[in-house]
């Protein structure tokens, strides 16, 4: 992912108007399928999304699991489950889930079936919203549901589309988020995670220090992966010269045989964002924005 980094401004009017029209729309639908970023399942979140869904029937799903870690993923949708709302693991590019999600919505809406059955309705379809922010890959699991036709994928997040009802089948229609969803502003480590995975421009941020930041996490949690990768047995203590070391394995050295860190720091993001050093989650169930 390279130029595909939402550049989106998001205003307070923005935000307010997007809310009500969401808060407005969800009346009309019988659940809501929240899209996350399984790499990122908490700051790929809209925070407002658990208030504005209220007590209509909610399914997570986790997308880009091809990117994830699996074990993260699994443990991600037990939390969910235990916490009793439907979750699966999705892969929008393959299409892997993309069937299941069909099934898993029937099931968790048998419920509105039979109601609609007992009030002679037995022909109506299910009808689902589908939210994330931009860039979970919200238009590619449409594209996926309903097929490429009847929905395109566009390069930059929100600027195109507008209220759009999507017929999957004769059981179920999807309603696509009226407006643009929001991360968590306020948090310092979700803009860092968003912009570690490629979701929101990294210009923005200071590259070395989001590098520092994704090697804290591999550090934790993917050593072997890193060591694999780039050919280290240990990794410093410190954040920045385990950045030196990368880049000094990659012959990223400038004049004076310092290491040009900016150019590994970008390597490292570049190769993480491309799944060359592995199935990666940044964030478990544990974390907290
Ligand atoms: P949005 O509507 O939520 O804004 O997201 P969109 O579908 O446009 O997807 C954003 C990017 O994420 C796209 O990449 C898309 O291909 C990729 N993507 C979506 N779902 C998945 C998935 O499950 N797995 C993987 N690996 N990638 C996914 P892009 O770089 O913009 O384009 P391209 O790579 O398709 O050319």
């Amino acid at each position: 992912m390279t130029d595909n980094n939402v550049n989106i401004n998001w205003f307070p009017g923005h935000m307010t108007k997007a809310k009500r029209k969401i808060a407005d729309q969800i009346k009309l639908v019988d659940a809501v399928a929240e899209i996350v970023d399984a790499r990122i399942p908490v700051s790929s979140r809209n925070p407002d999304i658990p208030e504005l869904i209220g007590d209509k029937p909610h399914i997570v799903l986790f997308n880009k699991c091809d990117m994830a870690d699996p074990e993260k993923t699994a443990e991600w949708i037990s939390f969910y489950k235990n916490n009793g709302i439907p979750s699966i693991a999705v892969d929008s590019k393959s299409g892997k889930g993309v069937a299941e999600f069909k099934s898993l919505a029937k099931n968790t809406l048998a419920d509105t079936l039979k109601k609609y059955k007992e009030k002679g309705m037995s022909g109506k379809a299910l009808r689902i919203m589908v939210v994330g922010i931009p860039n979970v890959g919200k238009s590619s699991f449409i594209n996926q549901l309903v097929g490429k036709a009847k929905a395109k994928v566009e390069n930059r997040p929100g600027v195109t589309r507008g209220n759009q009802w999507f017929t999957v089948d004769s059981e179920l229609e999807l309603l696509d988020t009226p407006g643009v969803l929001w991360p968590k502003f306020d948090s310092q480590s979700v803009g860092e995670h968003l912009a570690i995975t490629g979701a929101i421009a990294d210009r923005i941020l200071d590259t070395e220090l989001l590098a520092m930041r994704l090697i804290e996490i591999l550090k934790a949690d993917y050593f072997q992966l890193v060591a694999a990768r780039y050919g280290l047995s240990v990794l410093p203590d410190d954040n920045y010269d385990a950045l030196c070391a990368i880049g000094k394995k990659r012959g990223m050295i400038i004049r004076g045989g310092e290491v040009d860190t900016l150019r590994a720091a970008n390597m490292l993001l570049e190769e993480l964002r491309n799944c060359k050093i592995g199935k990666i989650t940044l964030e478990g169930v544990n974390f907290s924005a």
